[in-house]
């Protein structure tokens, strides 16, 4: 397997409700490790080009209003098998149908109020990253 790296956020309504500490534990028992993080609150501009894929969608402006509501922490996760390490310990988009365990099962309120994001690809993994982070601000 290889050593990857991938994108993470957590979303609006967890950090409102005081769960990064608890959701980066999470991610670190699933083996991954948090080799850059911050705090940042997007503006809607930044939260429409973040979800531009989604663009069409019935739920965009419900989405990038609640992206842009309040904090966010980004980080850049590392690990073997990353992305679909993460995508595995995030659980399905909806909270309902995601499996026991999971960080959506756990914490998250609705489909919209998901609680956390993780790059679906190497490509996207790496867009995100250089979108959000600066070299200097990813050490390990
Ligand atoms: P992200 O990691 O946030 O990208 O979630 P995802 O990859 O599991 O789902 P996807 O990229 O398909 O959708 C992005 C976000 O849009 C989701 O996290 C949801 O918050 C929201 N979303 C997706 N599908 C629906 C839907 O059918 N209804 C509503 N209200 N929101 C949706
Ligand atoms: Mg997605």
């Amino acid at each position: 397997m290889a050593v990857e790296r991938t994108f993470s956020m957590i979303k609006p309504d967890a950090t409102h409700r005081n769960l990064t500490g608890a959701i980066t534990k999470m991610l670190e028992d699933a083996g991954l490790r948090v080799i850059g993080s911050k705090r940042v609150w997007m503006g809607l501009r930044d939260a429409e080009d973040f979800y531009a894929i989604h663009r069409e969608r019935p739920f965009f402006a419900e989405l990038t209003e609640f992206m842009s509501s309040g904090p966010t922490i980004v980080q850049v996760l590392k690990g073997e098998n990353a992305i679909a390490r993460n995508r595995y310990i995030m659980g399905a988009t909806n909270p309902a149908e995601a499996a026991k365990g999971t960080i959506r099962r756990t914490f998250a309120l609705s489909i919209t109020k998901n609680s956390i994001h993780g790059s679906d690809t190497p490509e996207t993994a790496e867009s995100e990253i250089s979108y959000w982070f600066s070299k200097t601000e990813i050490v390990g």
